[in-house]
This record gives structure tokens, C-alpha cells and sequence, in this order.
């Protein structure tokens, strides 16, 4: 029998405490090829995920594992250096741990980041898109299952998942550090297959600009712990049937790589701007 979420994530807290006094305001998710952030920070603190207890361990090519604590500036951070999927085989509850720790941890506030694929025609490999709302088609959600009111409500609204303020601050480091900066709605998948052209007509159909398999589930378990949330996509290549070019895991990575510079110097500002 697993323990309470609750008694899990003390567990987890305790370990982090124990390595640091830093408390963190801000915190990172840092999606593929964006991992390399953390080891910029100040004053750094590096735990693997396999010395915090019950964090999980992720298994994908360009995704760290572990959690760095320092600063940005004056900003105390806490970043996840590499996430899990749902499409690993982790229940929800697992993919969301770490967001909660953070949460637990003291951040207010989490900027996620991911590499998505582009739906909307005018993107380009190497656009960076601001997520004003999303669209769930994983089919799960991370809040299923008995609801810990100590964690919050059974019902949360969804209306403002991406928070207002937030989304105002990163247009304001965009521009200050003269990045463009795109805005849409992020369509979340299963995975792990890419989609189909169908499949990607259907989303382009319903709204959608731009579709990955990550960060939903974690905006979900943020907003149920009352943290605001904000999330950039870097969108690496053009969802299937865009262009005449069929998908591979190494462009995405390639294309992460190349924009990394512009996306950290952005991230960076960004976080900057938090109070
Ligand atoms: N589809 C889903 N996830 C992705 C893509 C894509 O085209 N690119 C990067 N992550």
C-alpha cells in the first residue's frame, strides 16, 4: 500500500531541508533540452531525484534527473531538471509529484517549459509560444481518484489555469530582451507515438496551436494547490502533415538545442520579474 500523498511529499520536503535552507519562490520545470538551465543558477544545489524520497525518476533521452535549488538574480528557485511523462507508464499521481513538492517546498509560482509541435501555419521550428490556455485529450486527469482537501478543492476552476499576471510578466521579458514571442493554446496528448495529420487536423479544428505530451497534468495539480502557473513551449517542428517532413525525436532535441540560448536568456527575465 502506497502511503498518503501527504506523508510521501513530508518525506520528500525533509530530504530537501535537509540538504538546503534555501526556501524557493519560483519554481522551474525544465522541458526537453532546456535541462542545462539549472546548472547556471546561483548558489546551486543539485539532488538527484533517487536521494529525494518517492520522486520519480525520469526515462527519456534529454530529461536530468534531478532537483536544483539556488538563485536567479535574487529570486530563490527550485528547478526539476527533467520531468516524467504519462506515456512512461506512471499513473498521474506520479507525474505530478514533483510539481507538489515544489508547492510544498514554498513556490508560489511555477514557469513550466516543453518542446511542442507547431499546428498554427505561421509557427516555425524555433518559435517560442506563451500557453494561454490548453486543451486536455490525454484522457486523464491527476486529480482523479479520493480528493486531499488539506491539498485543495474537489472541483477546481479551470478558467484561468495560466495565470494572468504571469503571462503579462513574460510579454514584458520578451520584450526587454527582444525575443518574439507567440501566444496559443497547447493541446496535451497521450503519446508516446506522435500524432497523425488526422489527428492534428482534428486539434487545429478545436483551437489548438500547438500540441505536446507533458505540462498539462502539472498546470492541473498546481491550480488544485492554489499556485499560479505560466508555461512557454518551444515548438521544435511542425506537427505531422504541417510539412512534408515526417517526425523524429532527434529534430526535436536538434531544434531544442538550437533555441536554447533565446529561451534561457528569456526564462531568465522572466523569473526576474516575479515577486
Ligand atoms: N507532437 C507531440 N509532442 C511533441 C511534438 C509533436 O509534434 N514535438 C515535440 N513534442
Amino acid at each position: 500500500m502506497t502511503q498518503p500523498l501527504t506523508q510521501r511529499l513530508d518525506e520528500a520536503v525533509a530530504a530537501v531541508r535537509e540538504a538546503t535552507t534555501l526556501t524557493p519562490r519560483v519554481g522551474l520545470v525544465l522541458g526537453s533540452g532546456l535541462g542545462a538551465y539549472a546548472d547556471g543558477i546561483a548558489d546551486l544545489v543539485k539532488l538527484p531525484y533517487t536521494s529525494i524520497p518517492h520522486m520519480p525518476s525520469p526515462g527519456v533521452s534529454g530529461h536530468a534527473g534531478n532537483l536544483c535549488l539556488g538563485r536567479v538574480g535574487d529570486v530563490p528557485v527550485a528547478c526539476l531538471q527533467g520531468r516524467s511523462h504519462v506515456y512512461e507508464g506512471h499513473g498521474m499521481d506520479t507525474v505530478v509529484f514533483g510539481v507538489r513538492l515544489l508547492a510544498r517546498l514554498g513556490c508560489t509560482a511555477v514557469l513550466l517549459t516543453n518542446a511542442a509541435g507547431g499546428i498554427r501555419p505561421s509557427f516555425k521550428p524555433g518559435t517560442l509560444m506563451l500557453i494561454l490556455d490548453h486543451l486536455n485529450f490525454m484522457g486523464k486527469n491527476p486529480l482523479v481518484g479520493p480528493n486531499e482537501a488539506a491539498f485543495g478543492p474537489r472541483f477546481p476552476d479551470m478558467t484561468r489555469a495560466y495565470d494572468r499576471e504571469l503571462a503579462a510578466l513574460a510579454r514584458a521579458a520578451a520584450r526587454e530582451v527582444g525575443t518574439p514571442l507567440e501566444e496559443g493554446v497547447y493541446a496535451a496528448m497521450l503519446g508516446p507515438s506522435y500524432e497523425t495529420p488526422a489527428e492534428i487536423h482534428m486539434l487545429r479544428t478545436v483551437g489548438a496551436d500547438a500540441v505536446g505530451m507533458s505540462t498539462v497534468p502539472e498546470v492541473v495539480a498546481l491550480r488544485h494547490a492554489g499556485v499560479r502557473a505560466g508555461a512557454i513551449s518551444c515548438i521544435t517542428n511542425m506537427a505531422a502533415g504541417m510539412s512534408g517532413n515526417l517526425l523524429d525525436h532527434s529534430e526535436v532535441e536538434e531544434t531544442a538545442r538550437e533555441t536554447r540560448g533565446r529561451f534561457e536568456t528569456l526564462l531568465t527575465a522572466w523569473i526576474q520579474k516575479i515577486h
